[in-house]
């Protein structure tokens, strides 16, 4: 996929809801302007990357860009999984990421403990891909820096920006 890295950010909208109460696993949605943006070559499927809400710490994160096949999703979606336990929800604060690489396309699974097997699987191995020296530097990347700094205070419009690689 010659789009990867691929750089975004975007408000976090209240997403479907089931992330934290069924799977254990919280996700946070990006707008549609977020997912309608997504360059062509790159399809629906598990991705993994670096992640940062506001200007606070970049973590590893995995997301789920499609359907949903397993809750059958008529609205195409970018769910993002920080590997990081946040004590509060952020909707509504600005999250950047940058997709690194392609970890399997979206499936469908006959238990609510295959996909959560699966989604685990998708973090140890998110976890171990992004300790390569070239996913490593990304992290480090100024478009985390550079992100939503509202120094000025809440009273700041809410950028959505969309930011593609530089
Ligand atoms: C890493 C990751 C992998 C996922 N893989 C699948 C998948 O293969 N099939 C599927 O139907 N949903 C998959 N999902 C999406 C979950 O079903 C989704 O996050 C869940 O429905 C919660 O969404 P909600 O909080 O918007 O309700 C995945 C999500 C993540 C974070």
């Amino acid at each position: 996929m010659k789009s990867l890295p691929y750089f975004c950010r975007g408000e976090v909208i209240q997403g479907f809801g089931r992330g934290s109460k069924e799977l254990g696993i919280p996700t946070a949605n990006f707008p549609d302007a977020v997912v309608d943006c997504l360059p062509a070559d790159i399809s629906t499927g598990i991705y993994y990357g670096w992640a940062c809400v506001g200007n606070g710490d970049v973590y590893k994160m995995v997301m789920s860009i499609g359907w949903n096949p397993y809750y059958k999703n008529t609205k195409k979606s970018m769910e993002t999984h920080i590997i990081h336990t946040f004590k509060e929800d952020f909707y509504g604060e600005v999250l950047s990421v940058v997709m690194v690489g392609y970890i399997r396309p979206e499936k469908n699974f006959t238990s609510l403990e295959a996909l959560i097997a699966a989604i685990n699987g998708d973090i140890e191995e998110a976890k171990t891909k992004l300790e390569l020296p070239e996913h490593l530097k990304l992290k480090d990347d100024n478009f985390f820096t550079s992100a939503a700094s509202s120094s000025s205070g809440s009273s700041t419009s809410v950028p959505t920006t969309i930011m593609n690689g530089h």
